[in-house]
């Protein structure tokens, strides 16, 4: 594996998702019937696209942050299952589409649903499912957490379209990226965190600290995803990596590399990501380029700033092993695919 992330030395295992999975374990099964449900139409092409990319699997992370920060404000009632199933259907979507504006061939380990049915399909099943999730937004009946993920929704495409007009453009800087993380990736962290505590009418303090624990683990988490897509392995991560290289992606390894470079670094990043001039070998070059310039291994290093501010975002929580299960997601989040 190709960064260097030193492991807490006190813990013997490597930080996983197990404990989060076993204590939402009953509502995520009801997470999931919803999914299916709601992933059902009229056309049948509808659910053979949804079930193909939902029955690949996928970790599910954002739905059971959801379940996680309503148990732990004490919520009672079965609202958080259906925003729990909302948050997984704009996620879902969010990939349908992320798929064709990058030309990611592969998804979960498996061709991605643009390579077996096409661009025009997989647009078109991906604002059908935004369009359940709020139908299911509606019936829960709180405008408070309506107004959230109606507004993350919105802020991820505008992420998605900043994204695209920084493309090749390799003068970004590492502000200009992060402000483009926090749409695209954190914002549905927050809302998925934050519409627990609103859900159980929480005090405004609990919904702060559970929406910047949403919005920092989730720059946390796209900036390992932006390290791994350089330093990981397709086998591991179900997808392929070198697309953001292919595709003109400006992410923090590159800027940390072309800030840092030499002259020759400058003129390759910009023959490759700003021509998009890609020749055998240039990803092989970009990896060596960044770990010799330690551009992957601090943006695991800003990754786990991030994963620190949000451990501390939940620190006036009581004790319980619901909370241990959220702080240890966390370290799976910034030590994960290696
Ligand atoms: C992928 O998210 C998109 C990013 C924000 C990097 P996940 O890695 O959570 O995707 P799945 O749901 O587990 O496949
Ligand atoms: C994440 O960006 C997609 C969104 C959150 C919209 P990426 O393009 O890096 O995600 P992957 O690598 O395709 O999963
Ligand atoms: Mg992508
Ligand atoms: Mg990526």
């Amino acid at each position: 594996m190709g960064i260097v992330v030193p492991l807490n030395p006190d813990k013997e295992q490597k930080p996983s998702v197990e404990a989060l999975i076993r204590l939402t374990k009953p509502g995520m099964g009801q997470v999931n019937d919803l999914i299916l449900k709601m992933a059902g139409a009229n056309v049948d092409m509808i659910p053979e696209i949804a079930d193909y990319l939902i029955s690949s699997g996928g970790k599910r992370l954002r739905p059971m942050l959801t379940l996680a920060a309503a148990d732990m404000c004490g919520y009672e009632g079965d609202g958080h299952v259906k925003l729990a199933a909302c948050v997984e259907f704009m996620h879902t979507a969010t990939l349908l589409h992320d798929d064709v504006v990058d030309e990611s061939d592969m998804r979960r380990g498996k061709k991605s649903a643009r390579m077996v049915w096409g661009n025009q399909a997989s647009v078109l099943v991906g604002d059908y499912l935004l369009g359940q999730s709020f139908r299911m937004m509606v019936e829960v009946g709180s405008l408070e957490a309506l107004d959230i993920l109606s507004t993350a929704s919105s802020v991820i495409a505008e992420g998605e379209v900043m994204q695209l007009v920084a493309a090749k453009n390799t003068a970004t800087t590492e502000d200009e990226y992060l402000e483009v993380i926090r749409a695209k990736t954190a914002a549905l962290f927050s809302a998925a965190a934050e519409v627990g505590p609103v859900l159980a009418k929480a005090p405004q303090a609990a919904k702060s600290a559970f929406r910047s624990y949403g919005t920092n683990l989730g720059l946390a988490f796209q900036l390992i995803d932006d390290a791994l897509d350089y330093g990981g392995s397709a086998a591991d991560l179900g997808k392929d990596i070198g697309d953001d290289l292919r595709e003109g992606k400006i992410t923090l390894p590159v800027v940390l590399s072309y800030r840092r470079g030499s002259d020759a670094d400058r003129a390759f990043f910009d023959r490759v990501l700003m021509e998009g001039d890609v020749q055998d070998g240039d990803l092989e070059t970009a990896i060596a380029t960044m770990k010799q310039l330690d551009a992957l291994k601090d943006t695991v290093e800003r990754a786990s700033h991030y994963g620190a501010v949000a451990k501390d975002a939940l620190a006036a929580f009581p004790d319980s092993n619901m909370k241990k299960s959220l702080l240890e997601t966390v370290d799976f989040c910034i030590y994960r695919g290696h």
